[in-house]
């Protein structure tokens, strides 16, 4: 381990991208140093990464997984630390450089507030934070004047772009979808699908929670609301295209009608490199791209009848503030419980829109507010009254009542 190695907290290291971060920092020992590796129950893949890379600490957030694999971490002669509450402790640190955001879903909101108040640099993947803290957290990032990196491939390629031009200089930016497995289904087919079939991306190997979001569209559409934050850009100067072969992953384009876009392999490695040395460049972990061997690109417009859940996104940043983060907790809580075999597709395609629209409705302690909020329990308070309202949605829609 290099003596001026980057002293990283990763949050989420046992899911996709916190192990394709390992793949990254097992190629650069000399650069990288896991300090805290964080996690909430798989245990077992925790303990093997802390064999491996010797960190100072591990978190795992669920109590039965830090009743069961305590034990190993003392043997190990690693410090287990339990409990969410925790997160906002380790992010901060002082032997902490960087902190790599790669949870999944909202619960890393907390932890990325408080690593940019600690003053951390911020490499994230996990865009749900960043489209229910909208621009509370981009002020933030300002105020504090901390880097604020994006891992997302789309959003790695559209930050490389930008660095070409100014940015009054652009006119638009393109991001690119997979289209996901069901790319060529027509809607009656998709009402209709296995979970298995969902969970079968052609190009990309995720979490859970994004596969599904990723065969919805519901992934771009968290993704507009992502660049829209992150790039300070208006809803109409961000355009999404279907490219199957996944290997543009954004686009820009300036006001002299030139596009500038990003190729590589779809593979999240060189998209995870580059937010942790960028705007510097490291030899490779991924192969290198053969376009020859590709043959063809294809991009094709978004059809609106297979995927209207796009357009939802852009409804959500034409209202208040808290419009995506309803978006977001009413999806979140709908693929769980498509994910628990609760609902079937079809009716996790259904109520996604039906309870979006009905989000005036909201009744209960919380209630919508034009206010921009100044901290973030009122953000979190606006979340959890949508998850109820979106619970309350599934009753009648769960699978014993419609099969
Ligand atoms: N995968 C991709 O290619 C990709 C690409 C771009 C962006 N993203 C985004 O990156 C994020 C991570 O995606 P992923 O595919 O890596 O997801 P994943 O495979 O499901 O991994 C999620 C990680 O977060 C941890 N986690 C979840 N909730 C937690 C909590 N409350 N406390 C502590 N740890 C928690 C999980 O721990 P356990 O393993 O213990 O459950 C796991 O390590 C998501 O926001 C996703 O949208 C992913």
């Amino acid at each position: 381990m290099g003596e001026d190695a980057k002293n990283l907290c990763l949050l989420g290291s046992t899911g996709s991208i916190g192990r394709t971060a390992l793949r990254v920092i097992r190629a650069h020992p000399d650069r990288f140093r896991p300090l805290v590796l964080v996690a909430r129950s798989r245990g077992d893949i925790l303990l093997e990464q802390a064999r491996e890379f010797k960190p100072k600490a591990c978190v795992l957030t669920d109590q039965d997984a830090v009743i069961k694999y305590c034990g190993d971490f003392t043997a190990l002669g690693v410090e287990l630390l339990a409990e969410e509450d925790c997160l906002r402790f380790v992010v901060g640190l002082d032997e902490v450089d960087s902190v790599v955001c790669a949870m999944s879903g909202v619960a890393g909101l907390i932890p990325m507030e408080s690593a940019i108040r600690a003053g951390k640099e911020i490499l994230f993947a996990n865009k749900e934070a960043l489209v229910v803290g909208g621009e509370y957290i981009m002020r933030l990032v300002r105020d504090s004047g901390v880097r604020f990196v994006p891992i997302d491939s789309e959003h790695s390629a559209i930050y490389q772009c930008l660095l070409a031009g100014r940015r009054d200089e652009v006119s638009s930016i393109t991001l690119t979808a997979s289209g996901g497995p069901f790319l060529r289904s027509s809607p009656e087919q998709m009402s209709s699908v296995t979970k298995e079939q969902v969970m079968a991306h052609p190009t990309w190997e995720m979490g859970p929670e994004v596969t599904v979001n990723s065969a919805t569209m519901m992934n771009k559409a968290l993704e507009v609301i992502e660049a829209h934050f992150l790039f300070g850009l208006p809803p109409e100067k961000i355009r999404v295209v279907i490219h199957p072969q996944s290997i543009v992953h954004g686009l820009v384009e300036f006001t002299d009608g030139s596009v500038l876009a990003q190729l590589s392999p779809p593979d999240m490695a060189l998209a995870v490199q580059y937010a942790l040395t960028a705007p510097e460049r490291l030899a490779g972990v991924v192969e290198a791209l053969d376009l020859a061997a590709i043959g063809k690109l294809e991009f094709l417009e978004p059809d609106e009848q297979r995927f209207p859940l796009l357009r939802l996104s852009y409804e959500a940043l034409g209202g208040e503030w808290w419009e995506p983060v309803a978006l977001n907790a009413i999806n979140e809580t709908l693929v769980r419980a498509f994910l628990a075999d609760e609902i079937s597709f079809g009716a996790l395609l259904k109520l996604i829109p039906d309870c979006f629209k009905r989000r005036n409705e909201i009744t209960g302690e919380w209630s919508p507010s034009a206010k921009e909020p100044d901290c973030l329990d009122e953000i979190l308070q606006a979340d959890t009254a949508f998850r109820r309202f979106a619970l309350s949605s599934v009753k009648g829609h769960g699978k014993r009542d419609i099969e």
